[in-house]
């Protein structure tokens, strides 16, 4: 079964597709609704696990987490397990890591996804740094959770090519697997279990400890003088912080941002169907943004000068352009204290945390 039509190569043009995208995320909504249904002891924990305590930056608000997938210890351990295993895919060849490495902030340096028997897709891979607090997931805003989402790539042709009852079949045959799900879950491994773990581990990934944070909290020598005028450009003189705005630099919109007069992916209008959308993409975080090459939805571009360079010449004039994206006649000094900037947004502790990899 294919269970995101907007997640295939095909674009959503006509009112049919749709109405068939409507019923396939009904459908995927009845479905978790009812697994969650028939356990009324969602909320509680079972007593061999440990409640997780997420460690979070001062300056970051609590993440919503759902009541049916608190955070234990050992969901976490499973759905680590699980983000590593490439046991998810037909072929046993990819995992989730496969195009989110944790060295690279979770995203695969290529400009398009590569899935099972090299298959590319037709999007670049995003960081899954504090994907927490998204209030919901691809480029175009398709999916509403971290639970919903994580059973999109087992099933996508260009991913995993999988289903995710033959997932389930194979965890339920390795006793490891039925083990951690029994004492997570309280139930064997299946798509409840799948969907509900990837989604614990990943929200525990968290951001917020790069050489800019350590200078908001007041350690003076944290950024080069370099690096602190590009910070004035991008907060003060441009207008870069209205999308990229607060703790995630995201204001978690969907804007267009000039990249082309004629958008192949058309955006969050492949999910509305609507004019004003087209060339809309979510806003993406820039947290570790230097080790996140290439970029925008598509991975046109490949390097961080590539990236000021665009905004620096105002971009196309695409109809559905957010007009804070105009000239900005930069000095080519100014433009590398702007990278600098971008580069102290790397998170080191992040990339090198164990209990991420
Ligand atoms: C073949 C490469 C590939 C594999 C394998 C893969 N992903 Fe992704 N992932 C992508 C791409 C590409 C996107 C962006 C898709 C879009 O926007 O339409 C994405 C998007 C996401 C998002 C949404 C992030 C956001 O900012 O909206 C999450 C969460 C995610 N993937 C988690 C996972 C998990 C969990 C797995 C394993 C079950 C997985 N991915 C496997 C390539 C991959
Ligand atoms: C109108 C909102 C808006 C403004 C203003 C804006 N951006 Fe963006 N930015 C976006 C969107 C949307 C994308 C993603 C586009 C896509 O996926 O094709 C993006 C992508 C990026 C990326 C690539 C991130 C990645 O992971 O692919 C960088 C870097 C970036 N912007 C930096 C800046 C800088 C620096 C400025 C100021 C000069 C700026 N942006 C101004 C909306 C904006």
């Amino acid at each position: 079964m294919k269970i995101y039509k907007q997640y295939s190569k095909k674009p959503i043009r006509s009112f049919k597709d749709l109405i068939g995208l409507c019923i396939v995320f009904n459908f995927i909504s009845i479905f978790l609704l009812t697994l969650s249904a028939c356990c009324n002891d969602d909320n509680a924990l079972t007593t061999a696990d440990t409640p997780y305590e997420l460690t979070l930056p001062a300056n970051f608000p609590p993440p919503e987490i759902p009541d049916d997938n608190t955070l234990t210890d050992t969901r976490i351990e499973l759905g680590k397990k699980l983000f590593f295993d490439p046991i998810l895919s037909r072929d046993t060849t990819v995992s989730c890591a496969t195009c989110h490495l944790p060295s690279k902030a979770f995203t695969d340096g290529l400009p398009i996804a590569t899935g099972i028997h090299g298959r590319v897709g037709f999007r670049n891979a995003p960081s899954l740094a504090n994907v927490a607090w998204h209030p919901y997931f691809f480029r175009e805003g398709g999916s509403p959770s971290l639970e919903t989402q994580a059973l999109g790539p087992i099933a996508d042709e260009f991913e995993m090519d999988n289903t995710v009852a033959e997932a389930a079949r194979r965890l339920r045959a390795d006793p490891a697997y039925v083990e951690l799900s029994q004492k997570a879950y309280e139930r064997e491994p299946n798509a409840y279990v799948i969907s509900r773990a990837l989604a614990a581990f990943q929200r525990i990934l968290v951001s917020g400890n790069s050489l800019y944070d350590q200078y908001e909290a007041g350690n003076e020598n944290a950024l080069s003088s370099q690096q602190i005028r590009g910070k004035n450009l991008f907060f003060n003189d441009l207008q870069c912080a209205t999308c990229h705005v607060g703790f995630d630099f995201t204001n978690y919109n969907f804007e267009n941002n000039g990249l082309y007069t004629d958008y192949t992916d058309e955006g969050r209008a492949r999910l509305t169907g609507s004019t004003t959308d087209i060339g809309k993409f979510k806003t993406p975080s820039l947290r570790n943004v230097a080790l996140t090459a290439p970029y925008m939805h598509d991975g046109s571009l490949p390097d961080l000068q590539a990236v000021v360079e665009h905004y620096n010449s105002g971009g196309t004039n695409h109809p559905n352009k957010n007009p804070k994206i105009e000239a900005l006649n930069l000095s080519p000094q100014q433009q590398q204290d702007l990278i600098s900037f971008l580069e102290s947004l790397t998170d080191s502790t992040f990339i090198n945390n164990p209990k991420f990899r």
